[in-house]
Parts: structure tokens; sequence; C-alpha cells
């Protein structure tokens, strides 16, 4: 959550700071600042809002500069204002920064600064920063020492960058839990907190790490450890385009990657299909398959629409390695006291990779000694880092704050990883060459349902002011229940539930009545007939019943009050094509409340506080 951004060179750093801010604003949107020097000062712009406003209100294109910094906010301590903005100041503004994260210690350093003199003037966590790196200046250390030392002093989680009037050749950046790249130019260097923002300007990077600090100058840099040992960092080459993270020609983000679901899908399985021997190949994961097969369970963590993909993942582990599968919220899961040993694995799932509570719960995990696997979609992100094997989903940049293609990918993933292990056990090669062809066709099945969108919106229209929905979903559905659930909460703030469809008539079916919709997941599997039984007692209710069905399906075509169609496909790829229409759903009914479905209020892409 937040974003960061630095430049230090010899051309004018604001162009590179504003469109950098601009493509981490799905980070968190809340307020917008930048620090600067000019003159031999330090001076500081921010405001309230995004950095569109801040850029306009403030002409930023008239300012000329070559050292500087920039954050973009989700508020956690204090509310989104001016004051609470960031970057921060000392108090006779000689240095100053910008930080993602929480220092949980912060009341308690604060009595203490406070003590000493210092005044604070904003509700953060993060100025205790600044005064106690002001602190430790006062006492004659260098920034670089001054900063080191007060990182010491702090518990929590941190992407900082500082600078400073009296050494003004420098930025001091320094990480632990929140991500904080170095972008390596020619006689200039940059900072990001991701690498959306460093695209178009270099394409060498230094990723630090955890408990990592470095001080960067125009043409150097150098890192040590935050307890002051030395180590080397490697400069990498990213591959990455900038026509990957832009808009491409539509409204939004999130509607391009629902739309770009049949290429991210191919991406996620190309060159992981072997046809001749029925199976799939994971490279990253093939010397950990017989310890993951040998393991006494698996337990998936993650958060989220991530944390859907998990249960998805269950069905289809047990259905086909047979082995006993749990799946946990990464927030429960870091501070229950998991029972974990050597012989089990843990799976770790998540689109950013930075979670703060999926990657703390990896680390306790990883203490208690199980096997940990990482399925990610950003390279080289924390917690593909922090894994000791992995797959990466390759679905490219997700900007869009609401999870769509990532969750297409994540479930793709499972789907490989499952027919892998089946074929290692008992599953013959004729059964996995049919899971293959099904694979192999799933990109066609979704567009076609892509091209079939005008019926989604036309939905969409009729039901935009409503004020529930309710999804429901058995067996491999009712996950895709739960995520379509949550994609129309977050995007159209229209109060949304799951629920497994037999549920029900426990309790839920009292609400039912001839104003709620009801989107019924109903593709023709096994439990197809229990449904139709389900749906009935909806009727008898007068519920208004969205149903999700099968091109074939003329039985329940009768029943439902609308109808959208799904091909057919097997079950544990059902999830694929199912929840695209529910993507869809959320999305047109968000843009016909004219609401901004990119920045969802309240939200941030990534959340690394916990
Ligand atoms: C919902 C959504 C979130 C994320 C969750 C986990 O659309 O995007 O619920 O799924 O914050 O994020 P990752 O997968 O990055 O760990």
């Amino acid at each position: 959550m937040c974003g960061i951004v630095g430049y230090i060179g010899n051309r004018n750093a604001c162009p590179f700071l504003t469109e950098g801010l601009k493509r981490l604003e799905y980070r968190g949107y809340d307020s917008a600042g930048i620090a600067f020097l000019s003159d031999n000062e330090l001076e500081i712009i921010k405001d309230k809002g995004k950095i569109s406003e801040l850029e306009s209100n403030n002409s930023l294109s008239n300012l000329n500069f070559s050292v500087g910094i920039g954050h973009t906010r989700w508020a956690t301590h204090g509310e989104p204002n001016k004051i609470n903005a960031h970057p921060h100041f000392n108090h006779n503004k000689s240095i100053c920064i910008v930080h993602n994260g929480i220092i949980e210690n912060y009341e308690e350093i604060k009595i203490k600064l406070e003590k000493d003199g210092f005044r604070f003037i904003s509700e953060t966590d993060s100025e205790v920063l600044v005064h106690l790196i002001d602190y430790f200046l006062s006492r004659g250390y260098s920034l670089f020492q001054a900063v080191r030392y007060s990182l010491n002093e702090v518990n929590g989680t941190y992407g900082l960058a500082v600078i400073s009037k009296k050494e003004p050749d420098k930025i001091i950046v320094a990480r632990k839990g929140s991500p904080l790249i170095i972008g390596i130019g020619k006689n200039e260097n940059f900072i990001a907190s991701d690498l959306q923002a460093l695209i178009s300007y270099t394409n060498k990077v230094v990723y630090l790490a955890d408990d990592e600090i470095a001080e960067i100058r125009n043409d150097s840099f150098f890192t040590r450890t935050i307890s002051d040992e030395s180590i080397k960092k490697e400069i990498e080459d990213v591959d990455l385009e900038l026509e990957q993270i832009s808009k491409g020609g539509y409204a939004h983000f999130m509607l391009k990657e629902i739309m770009e679901q049949p290429n991210s899908i191919q991406n996620s399985i190309r060159g992981r299909l072997l046809f001749e021997e029925g199976t799939s190949k994971l490279g990253g994961i093939e010397n950990y398959v017989d310890r993951i097969l040998n393991s006494r369970r698996i337990i998936i963590t993650a958060c989220g629409s991530s944390w859907h993909v998990g249960l998805i993942a269950e069905y289809m582990l047990e259905q086909f390695a047979g082995i006993p599968v749990e799946v946990d919220y990464a927030s429960e899961f870091r501070y229950r006291n998991p029972i974990i040993s050597n012989d089990d694995t843990v799976i770790f799932i998540s689109q950013s990779g930075e979670t703060a509570d999926s990657l703390a719960a990896l680390k306790e995990a990883k203490r208690k000694g199980a096997l940990i696997v990482g399925i990610c979609n950003v390279v080289g992100s924390s917690i593909a880092r922090e894994s000791m094997t992995g797959v990466y989903i390759h679905a490219g940049p997700e900007i869009g704050v609401a999870s769509t293609k990532a969750f297409s990918s994540q479930v793709m993933i499972f789907a490989l990883l499952s027919l892998l292990l089946a074929r290692r056990l008992n599953m013959s090669k004729q059964d996995g060459s049919n899971i293959i062809l099904e694979i192999n066709s799933i990109s066609e099945k979704i567009k076609n349902i892509l091209d079939n969108n005008e019926i989604i919106k036309n939905i969409a229209e009729k039901f935009k002011d409503v004020k529930n929905f309710l999804y429901l979903g058995r067996g491999y559905n009712f996950p895709v229940a739960l995520e379509g659930a949550l994609k129309m909460k977050e995007i159209s703030y229209i109060h949304a539930e799951g629920y497994p469809a037999a549920e029900m008539k426990h309790g839920p079916i009292a609400l039912i009545d001839e104003n709620m919709p009801i989107v019924v997941l109903a593709p023709k599997d096994s439990v197809y007939e229990k449904v139709v039984s389900n749906i009935k007692e909806l009727k008898a209710r007068k519920g208004i019943i969205i149903g999700i069905l099968n091109e074939q399906d003329n039985e329940l075509s009768n029943i439902v009050d609308y109808v959208i169609r799904v091909p057919e496909t097997i079950r544990m790829l059902m999830p694929i094509l199912n929840i695209i229409p529910l993507q869809l759903l959320a999305y047109y009914i968000a843009v016909s409340k004219g609401l901004n479905v990119d920045q969802p209020r309240n939200l941030a892409k990534s959340v690394t506080v916990e």
C-alpha cells in the first residue's frame, strides 16, 4: 500500500515523480506529495486527493529540480488530509521522508522524542521516523548512519526514502516488509516501490531485501544491512513493456484485464502442457514434486481473491492428488500458532507477492520447517523470493484494484499442478490427455463468453440500483460465488454475499423476497439437479434469479429470470469460465453507477500493511 518514487540525476526529476506516482496510484490514492531540493532548500508540495489534482493545482509542470522523492498514500494512521500526507519534514525543514508500511512502536518513540522537545504535527506513525533521524543527525551522524540507527529503534515495516538539504547529493532508502527498488540509469538513478514506475526510464534494477539500506547518488550506490553488515547486490534486467501497463484503448484497467483473459490464460499454460505424455510441466517445482506428494497435508494460505482460489485448489488437490488440504486466511494463520511440521507443504497464493499477512504467514511456516511453495504473479516479489520453490502465473501486470486475470490464471496453475500430481499417482495417460485438451481449449471458451458481453451489460443496467446481491454455487462453484460477491462489493459498493447453495435453507433464505437478485452458478455437473432444487426453493419465495447456465441447458433457462450462458468444460476448469460473467456484471454495474472501478474507495492493490 502507498507508492514511493525518487530521482537523483542531472535532468528535471518532476516528470518522473509525477508520472511514476500516477502509475503507483493503484497502491493508494488518499493523498499525494513530492519533496525536492531547490536553491539549497527543501520544499514539499502535498495534498489530499490524487496526483493529477496535486499536479494541476500546483502547476508542477513548471518546476525544475534534479533531486526529489514522492508518495501516494493509502491512509493507515490518521485521516487522509494535507497534514497527514507524505512527505514529512523535521522541525527545521532540513530533511524529509516518504514512508510505506507501519511503525508499530511509534507511540512509545513519540513520547520519548516529545520529552526531548520534538514537536509532531501529523497523526501519522511515519512522522516519528523523520524526528528520530533528526535526533541522530543532531548527535553528529551522517544521514546514512542516522537513518540506519533510527531503523534499529523501530518495530514494524518500512519502504523508506529520505533526502536532506545538508547532504543534497544522495537519497537514502531502506526496506523491511515493503518493497523498494533502485532503478539504475546513466548518471542518474531512480527509486520506486514497484517496477511499474520505472519501466519507461530503465530496465536495470536492484531489489532491496528486507533489513537493507542503500545510499544512492547520481552515478553510484552502496548497500548495507540495517545491522551494518556489508552486502553486494546484483543489478538485474527486467522484462516489462510500457504497453503492458497502459489501458490500451479500454476505459478502465479492470475491463482491459477482464478482456485479456484469453491471452493471460495462454501465457499461464505456455510451455507447460506435455501433450505426448498427457501431463503438465511446472519447471519451478520439478525437484519438489516428491516432497509435495509425500506431504502429510497441504495447507493453502492467502488473502482475498487469492484465498478464494485456495478454496478451489482444495477441491482439485484432494480430488486429484488425494492429499488432505486445509485453506487458511493468512491473517488468521499467522496469529494462531498453527501446528506445522516438516512433512507439511504450505502453498502461498499472491498476485502481488507483497501482501503483508501472507508474507508473515510464510515466514512462520518456514520457521516451522514446512516446504514453502509460492504461486505469484509479480516476478521477483517478496513472496516469490522467500518461497523455497514456486510457480509464476505469468498473467502480466494487473493494475485494476479488483483482481480478475490473476484469479483465472491462479486457478489454471492449480489445474496444472493437480494434473501433474495425479499423473504421478494413478491417473491414466488417456485421462491426462483429455484434461490437457480441455485446458488447451479454455481460452477459446473465455473468448466466447467475452464476445457475448452485451447480455451481461443489459442485465447490469437492470440491477444497478439494488442494495443487495446473493451469489450461490456448490462444489467448485461455491468459491466462485464468494469471488463474484467480492467483485460486486469492492467496485460497485453493493452489499453482496456468496453462499454454498444448499446452506441457504439454514438461514439466509429468510432474506429472499421479490427485491433480492440471486446469481446462481448452475453448470451441468454432478450437483446440477441439487442446484435446480435450490433454485426452485428460491423462486417459490419470489427471488429474482440470474442463472449462469451451460449453453445446452434448456431446463433451467425456463425457470430463471435472466440467463447468462457459459460453454461446458470439465469440473475443475469451470471456475475459470464461470467467474468471467461475474467480473463483467460487477464491472458494468459499477460503470453505470458512475464509479471509479480502477480505484474503488478505501482499497489499494497490494495490502502491505496487516
Ligand atoms: C480482490 C483483491 C484482493 C486481493 C488480496 C490478496 O479483488 O484483489 O482481495 O486478492 O488483497 O492480494 P494478493 O493476491 O496480491 O496477495
